[in-house]
């Protein structure tokens, strides 16, 4: 069977699900564009926060997880596309080229992860203390794994003491410098029209020191001194390797982990301040005991449903100068 062409309206069909993939500080520093049979996902690096990403770690998980939005996108419209990273080392914010693949009808599976991508959404609430159910737990691990990466349960109190004092430490250094913490303060909108940044009501409680985890507050939701602790599951997602191709690879996982939360039924939030702390990076590291690289922590529970951030609109991210005329 020979692959399908793709037309204009598939092709915005899947951006619009593609930028609703996370990102630092709800930057979207991406961009789309249809050449020919191939759709190429770009980074656009000017719009990361340059102090919390210098080197574009955050752009290229963005990317990743947009990429499998995208792909999934295809996939459930029976036009599946082969995923390439970084084809072509001359055009270095070219993160990947999907390339048609014979048509197939999707699986189960990939309709329910496609049905969740509007219900996925950073949840910084308290969670309630039910567990997580083993299957969940055991669907979480095997979909980083299936996308080329691994995810680590923290499980018993010595393993997640250390994990929070990690991310503690790393978020108090974070904190302590004043371009950083401006940084995030003009990340946080407080006017609803803004169409990227993290609108104030979505932000999370502030840090207190029963918190398990270091939530960035993006508001000014107080925690009480009285509030309990919250115990929420804790996960690392990594990957073996640490290249810009590892770290797509990485966003491609941490899309695929995170959707399987929420068919779950599950909330979750992400905690980068250990990641982005090269001495807390690497302190993780060493306190899960594994070879590799920590790219996220996730904090997974049940909570209430958590508010929708904005997105740009999709005519902002496609690159117009090398899309096609518009074929139905
Ligand atoms: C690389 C990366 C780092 C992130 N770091 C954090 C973090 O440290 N704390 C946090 O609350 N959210 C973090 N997020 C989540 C973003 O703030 C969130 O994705 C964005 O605001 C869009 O909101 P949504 O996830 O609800 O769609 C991160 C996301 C990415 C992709």
């Amino acid at each position: 069977m020979t692959p399908v062409s793709i037309s204009d309206r598939e092709f915005r069909l899947a951006v619009e699900a593609a930028i609703l993939a996370p990102s630092l500080h709800n930057s979207q520093p991406w961009r789309f564009r249809l050449d020919g049979d191939e759709v190429h996902v770009l980074a656009d690096p000017g719009r990361t926060p340059p102090v919390a990403d210098p080197d574009g770690w955050a752009v290229r998980i963005a990317c990743g997880a947009a990429t499998y939005n995208l792909a999934l996108a295809f996939a459930v419209n029976g036009t599946p596309l082969s995923v390439h990273w970084r084809p072509d080392p001359a055009q270095p914010t070219l993160m990947a080229a999907l390339r048609p693949e014979p048509a197939r009808p999707p699986t189960p599976a990939q309709e329910r992860l496609f049905r969740a991508i509007p219900y996925r959404r950073s949840n910084r609430r308290p969670f309630r203390p039910e567990p997580v159910p083993s299957a969940a737990r055991i669907a979480m691990i095997q979909a980083a794994a299936s996308a080329g990466a691994w995810l680590d349960l923290v499980v018993g109190p010595v393993p997640l003491a250390a994990v929070s004092e990690i991310a503690h430490a790393a978020n108090r250094v974070l904190l302590r410098n004043t371009a950083y913490a401006s940084e995030l303060a003009a990340w946080t909108r407080r006017d609803g029209r803004a169409i990227d940044g993290v609108p104030a009501g979505a932000g999370g409680l502030s840090v207190g020191p029963q918190d398990l985890l270091p939530q960035r507050p993006f508001g000014e939701l107080v925690r009480a001194a009285t509030d309990p602790r919250e115990e929420p599951l804790v996960g690392v997602l990594g990957t073996t390797g640490n290249t810009h191709r590892d770290q797509l690879q990485a966003g491609y996982a941490l899309q695929h982990v995170l959707l399987t939360i929420t068919d779950h039924g599950l909330a979750s939030s992400m905690l980068s301040q250990p990641i982005e702390v090269g001495a807390a990076r690497e302190q993780l590291r060493i306190a899960l005991g594994r070879p590799g690289t920590p790219q996220m922590v996730l904090r997974i529970g049940y909570g209430d449903p958590a508010p929708a951030t904005p997105r740009r609109p999709v005519a902002e991210v496609i690159d117009e100068a090398r899309e096609r005329s518009l074929r139905p």
